[in-house]
């Protein structure tokens, strides 16, 4: 069951951080007219909608869908590939990409990218969790929830094939049950 799963970061910690981050968004963006946040699909849904219901300053949400190519092989090449974009322009927006996790950067990397070239007024990321081990770009990291070691992690929006996700904290999953 999955209530069995080793706790990494309980709901309590979960809850307090994303509280600084907001508090820290907050302080960052004000007085700006509108912030965007644009989370990427799936697994950043649970984190966005605690996030976004912190927030005070300004805010609408948008979404975003990738896909990295799945095997070993392609992930090393650092593929990415545009399931659906956003619904609307970004250009002269305040940006800010709102990720669960940054594993290889290469997902972060490919928005930034894509995103930069739209022309925001400002562009940054918000990640909950980066694993530092894994990551292999120089993508820029403007807020991060959680620092962890390269473990397989799932729970609060993040799978393991589809499962664990809307587990209220952040566990890691033991090899034998992948
Ligand atoms: C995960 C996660 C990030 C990406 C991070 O998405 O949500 O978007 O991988 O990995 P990277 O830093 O190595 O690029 P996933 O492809 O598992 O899809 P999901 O969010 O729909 O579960």
């Amino acid at each position: 069951m999955t209530d069995a799963l080793p706790t990494l970061i309980t709901e309590d910690d979960l809850t307090a951080r994303v509280a600084e981050l907001a508090d820290q968004i907050d302080e960052e963006y004000a007085g700006v007219e509108e912030l965007v946040l644009v989370g990427v699909l799936k697994g950043s849904f649970i984190f966005l909608s605690d996030l976004t219901r912190r927030l005070t300053v300004p805010h609408r949400v948008e979404f975003i869908a990738v896909s990295s190519y799945g095997d070993r092989e392609s992930e090393e090449s650092g593929s990415v590939r545009l399931l659906m974009d956003v619904r609307h322009p970004l250009g002269g927006k305040h940006v800010l990409i709102v990720e669960d996790i940054v594993d290889s950067g290469h997902t972060l990397a490919y928005l930034v990218r894509l995103f930069q070239a739209r022309h925001p007024v400002s562009l940054k990321t918000c990640s909950l969790l980066h694993k530092p081990d894994r990551t292999q770009t120089e993508v820029r990291l403007d807020y991060v929830g959680f620092t962890i070691p390269d473990v397989w992690v799932v729970g609060y929006g993040l799978d393991y094939a589809e499962r664990h996700r809307t587990l209220p904290y952040v566990a890691s999953l033991p090899e034998e049950l992948r």
